[in-house]
């Protein structure tokens, strides 16, 4: 069973993805996680974030490896432990720019469809649904307004102890910064699969939304029984 989770910035992809992997026993695959390692390599290699064939050469140089990790998934650059390296600002600021790469978009999927291989696998990014995983038997688009996800963020750092140097107004415009350069780009755009089913999880609770995901891979489950 193949689960896709797509949708834009904050709106819950990789929380409700890790539970629903936690209670089902799928391997979690969160693709974010590789594009941001992509612009941290790029910036390790004193890059220009357009520079598509240094990237690509930097990146076969030190590699992305993917890890089962206690909250999810570690990720690997070089051999080394970057999981926290690649969520600081400044790689969120470019990660949108790296990731319309068209080279680097192909090298990513292809891992990305190796790492799902045969096994039971949730996936969560802006074109599992659409690209990378068309066939997967569940595809959910989770979406969510623009100031909800800036004050879930925030929330987010408050709870890890991290300062926020910005206001709500501030991360509003970022995401929505980010939102519009993944949906406008020119190879695999943030978009909803025709089939994928929209959940809005603006006046959700996480629970609700792990209910509803688990409630429609349920349905698959028992139809092709
Ligand atoms: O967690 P957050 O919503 O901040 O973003 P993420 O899932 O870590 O993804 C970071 C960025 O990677 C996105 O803004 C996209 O530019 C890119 N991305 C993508 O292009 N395709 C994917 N399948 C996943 C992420
Ligand atoms: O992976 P993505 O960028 O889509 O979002 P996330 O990092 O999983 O979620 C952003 C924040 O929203 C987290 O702090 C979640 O706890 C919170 N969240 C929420 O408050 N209510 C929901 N229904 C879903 C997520």
């Amino acid at each position: 069973m193949q689960v896709a989770i797509d949708g834009p910035a904050s709106a819950g992809k990789s929380t409700v993805a890790k539970i629903v992997a936690n209670k089902l026993s799928f391997v979690y695959i969160d693709t974010g996680a590789m594009y941001r390692a992509c612009t941290f390599i790029a910036r390790k290699h004193g890059l220009d974030y357009g520079d598509e064939a240094g990237i690509l050469k930097a990146i076969d140089e030190d590699g992305i490896v993917l890890e089962p990790g206690e909250s999810g998934q570690k990720v690997l650059v070089a051999g080394e432990d970057v999981s926290l390296e690649i969520r600081t600002p400044e790689i969120t600021a470019n990660v949108s720019q790296v990731s319309a790469l068209p080279g680097v978009r192909s090298k990513m999927v292809d891992l990305q469809r190796k790492l799902a291989g045969s096994t039971n696998v949730i996936m969560d990014g802006r074109d599992i649904g659409t690209t990378v995983l068309p066939e997967a038997e569940v595809k959910i688009f989770l979406v969510a307004s623009a100031r909800s996800r800036a004050e879930r963020r925030l929330l987010d750092w408050q709870k890890k102890g991290i300062e926020a140097k910005q206001t709500v107004e501030e991360i509003e415009a970022d995401i929505a910064k980010r939102d519009y350069l993944d949906s406008h780009r020119e190879v695999s755009p943030l978009k909803k699969a025709a089939d994928a089913i929209e959940i809005d999880s603006t006046n959700l609770t996480i629970d609700q939304v792990v209910a509803a995901i688990l409630a429609e891979i349920a349905k698959k489950t028992n139809t092709s029984k």
